[in-house]
């Protein structure tokens, strides 16, 4: 089963408009290096609008995303961005239900669910993100954890819908500390995901899933994740801020 891998970078709440503009210039003018990975630039959605001309302007195939959206179109959501405002920018993914959003924002699997379907309605391809916390490991609840999330967020979905989501495992006490998953650990995951899909539809739409990993990528040690079968690419945070970091990520996918 051949997927495209694909590596996006999530730039969480980081850089200004100009640092934006030359990450993005730097990214699109590199992009031959990892011509066979799909790569996405996720900026703050502030920004969205300067990194998609910066990305028309180059010519670019490198895809636009969010890091958050609402799942209403419009209306009274003060300081909310809609799906199809996101669209209208040029996006044509969004980052759902990430880690910080879960822990820090409150966001739970029904509200995840209504954004995935609300994304994929927008015509958007969600990268839904499940992960487990240090605690829920070493307690042996990863499997628990990481199955309600997947199910949860990804209830109700069509298959031909499914088949279009990005799913990213980021084990939370990965993210920004340093501490990589390991290969295996990481490897483990992605099949428990790749198996619950395929309960939630079928083994072949399971099998055009991409399960992208996240938590402390690096060009260092994206090669040794990059050989799992399961893992299909990287959502990658700090390294994406550095095109060096982030295209060395990126070809270990290729
Ligand atoms: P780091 O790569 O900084 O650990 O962040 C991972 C992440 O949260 C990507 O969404």
């Amino acid at each position: 089963m051949s997927r495209k891998k694909i590596v996006a970078g999530n730039w969480k709440m980081n850089l200004d408009r100009a640092k934006a503009k030359e990450l993005t210039a730097a990214v699109a003018a590199r992009r031959g290096e990892a011509a066979a990975v799909e790569l996405v630039l996720c900026p703050p959605a502030v920004y969205v609008e300067t990194v998609g001309t910066t990305l028309t302007a180059a010519k670019s195939d490198v895809g636009l995303g969010a890091q958050n959206m609402l799942d209403k179109a419009s209306g009274a959501f003060t300081g909310e961005v809609a799906p199809p405002m996101l669209v209208d920018l040029g996006c044509q993914y969004v980052i759902l239900g990430h880690s910080e959003r879960r822990t820090l924002f409150g966001e739970i699997d029904a509200a995840v669910n209504m954004k995935t379907k609300a994304a994929l309605a927008a015509g958007l391809v969600p990268i839904v993100c499940v992960g487990e916390t240090l605690e829920e490991r070493e307690a042996d609840r990863t499997a628990a954890v990481v199955s309600g999330q997947v199910q949860g967020s990804l209830a109700g979905l069509s298959p031909a819908d499914l088949e279009k989501v990005v799913v990213a495992y980021e084990p939370v006490w990965a993210i920004g500390t340093g501490k990589v998953a390991t290969p295996e650990q990481a490897q483990e995951v992605h099949a428990l995901i790749r198996g619950l899909l395929a309960k939630l539809s079928s083994p072949e739409v399971a099998g055009r899933v991409r399960i992208q990993y996240g938590g402390s990528v690096k060009p260092d040690n994206a090669a040794d994740l990059a050989r799992q079968p399961d893992i299909d690419g990287a959502l990658v945070g700090g390294a994406s801020l550095k095109a060096d970091d982030f295209l060395g990520i990126a070809k270990a996918f290729g």
